[in-house]
């Protein structure tokens, strides 16, 4: 088997701010309710940019930092809840914007927990040698599936997109993975695709396809998940927590990283929160986490760090990493 290795992140967030005080002009809210429930400050929305722009976006940032070309990459991975099309793959969209010319390319349907979903995957492909270097990339544009209206899930969310480069190493480095879904509790969090309406079936115009949540359960799998994940990601790379230079979770909201955080008995300041600044952008969240760790230099190589996400599916997966 092959050793695998991450050479490289990238990450993008559209310019557009939106606070607090600015949703408190669109639904009954206010940044006290917000910042106290989810940590959350602010997000970023698209004006007008889609889910590949900001992919291809991410992905351009990673493959410099990795110094790799766009015709050396064998595989693109897109994790997204919010593809362009149903036809092309958004994976085949980047592609072409990036000029990847001899990947192989697909999306992947696991929301939150799709970027670490796509590094598995990808390790998968490299490991047994079918190929040398992919790209993963997780990104969202939430904003156009969400319900304005509703206060209770569009304070939660935001856009953007985070990547990394995959490639064969000469030591593993993915020390330990972890994956699993609840498909009994998908309705726990839906966005619905278009419903059956064809030549016997009529078409029914009031079919809301916007997001749907149940925050409380979602937030009590949230913490169980952290739990279960960070116990069994430690125990199969051999480690402790202390061996760990960050836990990096999916950035969904602060009081279920601290309920996890207490009960686990790890000190709070471990868990690396950005949510403050972009709220939850589901599949790109914990890529645009690492690239931001990356970027300011707070791991070195050598350090441990420990991935994990959980979301709608549901889905949970998780890793522990040496940099
Ligand atoms: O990637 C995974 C995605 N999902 C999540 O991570 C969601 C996980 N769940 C959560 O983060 C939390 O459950 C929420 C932040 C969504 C909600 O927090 P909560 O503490 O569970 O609040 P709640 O739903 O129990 O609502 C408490 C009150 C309600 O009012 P009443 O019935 O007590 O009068 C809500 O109507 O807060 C009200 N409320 C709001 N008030 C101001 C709900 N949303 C808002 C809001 N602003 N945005």
């Amino acid at each position: 088997m092959n050793s695998v290795r991450i050479i490289g992140t990238g990450s993008y967030v559209p310019p557009k701010i939106v606070s607090n005080d600015d949703l408190s002009c669109v639904v009954e809210t206010n940044d006290e309710w917000i910042k106290s429930r989810t940590g959350i400050r602010e997000r970023r929305i698209s004006e007008g940019e889609n889910t590949s722009s900001m992919a291809s976006k991410a992905a351009l940032n990673a493959l410099k930092a990795a110094n790799v070309k766009p015709e050396e990459i064998d595989i693109i991975i897109v994790a997204t809840a919010t593809p362009d099309n149903f036809i092309p793959s958004t994976a085949c969209v980047v592609q072409d914007k990036i000029g990847a010319v001899n990947a192989t390319c697909f999306d992947i349907s696991a929301a939150c927990s799709g970027f670490v979903y796509g590094l598995n995957i990808a390790s998968q492909f490299i490991r047994t040698g079918y190929s040398k270097t992919i790209l993963v990339i997780g990104a969202e544009t939430l904003s156009k599936i969400l319900d304005w209206s509703d206060r209770s899930t569009c304070i939660l969310f935001g856009d953007g997109a985070g990547a990394a480069v995959v490639t064969v190493s000469d030591r593993n480095k993915i020390l330990s993975l972890y994956s699993g879904s609840v498909g009994s509790k998908g309705r726990f969090l839906v966005s619905k695709a278009v419903p059956v309406e064809n030549l016997y079936v009529e078409s029914n115009t009031n079919d809301n396809h916007k997001t749907t949540m149940d925050g409380r359960e979602i937030f009590k799998f949230g913490v169980k998940t952290i739990i279960n994940g960070v116990k069994k990601l430690l125990e199969d790379a051999g480690c402790t927590e202390k061996d760990i230079k960050y836990i990096v979770p999916h950035q969904a909201n602060c009081r279920i990283i601290e309920f996890a955080a207490r009960e686990l008995g790890i000190d709070k300041n471990k868990f690396y929160l950005n949510l403050d600044r972009y709220g939850n952008t589901s599949a790109a969240s914990i890529g645009i986490a690492l690239d931001e760790i990356v970027r300011k230099h707070l791991i070195e190589q050598g350090d441990k760090i420990l991935l994990i996400g959980f979301g709608g599916g549901l889905t949970y997966g998780g890793m522990v990493i040496e940099w």
